[in-house]
């Protein structure tokens, strides 16, 4: 299932990588997928959340704070980062099905940058999907609200497509209030989901929960569809993608997270039922 990225292929047929982690830099692997080829796609980037270099402290029992320190989500300004994410999504254009549809997923610090881009380069936002957290990470020195939503954009490559896949019974399933409107309610990735290390310290800062990845997919996609993640961290697309019977794409530079994503095959996900993931959001 994995496959090594190396600097003398020139070009992968769909047929290569087809459910396969691509392990590479996506700003080159990108550019060897053929064009028109994916149905949909996930692209969960770097947030750039330009952390404060001394450690936050919990206020009551003074233990730090675990946020995105990771080197992949350091860049030197919003000129280099706006560059890294244009560059991506000019070939994730190219790469996708006339009707495909993309899913971007960032917080308050990025998904504005990210969503301007896309509207110049013709994008057509059909929706900004509110996930909502039940447990989410309070703002520890007080100081501001608690940011308890990530903020999803989902569009078409362009304004006059019309023939994109949507399940409207699903999405009034998922979404609140009878109609279904554009909030889902998930818990973060807590308990026996979130992958750890034998010290039992978390894999990856910002793995998904396979439930956000699951209304995704059943919304937005058919069974045998193609689902490409260009920066998939632990795989949960390509994962939840596999369980609801689609294919999947993925790329990530990483090594250590390829190594989880891969375990994760091995072990058939059991997804879980309405009831249950109400139960933990009550
Ligand atoms: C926000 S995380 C994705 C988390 C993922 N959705 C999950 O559920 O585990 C972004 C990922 O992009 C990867 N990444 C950043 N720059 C990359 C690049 N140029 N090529 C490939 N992967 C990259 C990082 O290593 C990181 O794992």
């Amino acid at each position: 299932m994995l496959l090594i990225d190396s600097d003398d292929k020139q070009h992968y047929s769909l047929k290569q990588i087809h459910n396969k982690i691509i392990e590479g830099d996506a700003l080159e692997v990108l550019k060897k997928i053929p064009e028109k080829s994916v149905n949909m796609v996930f692209m969960d980037p770097p947030y750039f959340l330009q952390l404060p270099k001394k450690k936050l402290k919990r206020w009551n029992v003074k233990t730090d704070v675990e946020g995105v320190e990771d080197d992949w989500d350091k860049f030197s300004s919003f000129e280099e980062y706006d560059n890294f994410i244009k560059k991506i999504l000019i070939e994730l254009k190219r790469i996708m099905k006339e009707n495909g549809t993309i899913w971007v997923i960032s917080t308050y610090h990025s998904i504005f940058r990210i969503g301007k881009i896309m509207q110049d380069m013709g994008f057509w936002i059909l929706n900004n999907v509110l996930w909502l957290k039940s447990n989410p990470m309070p703002n520890w020195l007080g100081v501001r609200f608690t940011n308890a939503t990530e903020t999803m954009i989902w569009a078409t490559t362009g304004k006059d497509v019309k023939d994109y896949t949507f399940h409207k019974e699903r999405a009034k399933e998922f979404g609140i209030g009878k109609v279904g409107a554009n909030v889902w309610q998930i818990p973060l990735c807590t308990g026996k989901e979130r992958l750890k290390d034998e010290e039992g310290k978390k894999i990856h800062s910002t793995q998904k929960p396979v439930e956000l990845l699951r209304r995704i997919i059943l919304t937005t996609t058919d069974e045998e569809d193609i689902i490409l993640d260009p920066l998939a961290g632990l795989g949960t697309a390509g994962y939840v993608a596999k369980t609801l019977n689609r294919n999947f794409i993925m790329i990530e530079k990483e090594e250590r997270y390829n190594k989880t994503a891969l375990k994760r095959f091995e072990n058939p996900l059991i997804l879980k039922t309405k009831e249950k993931i109400k139960k933990e959001i009550e």
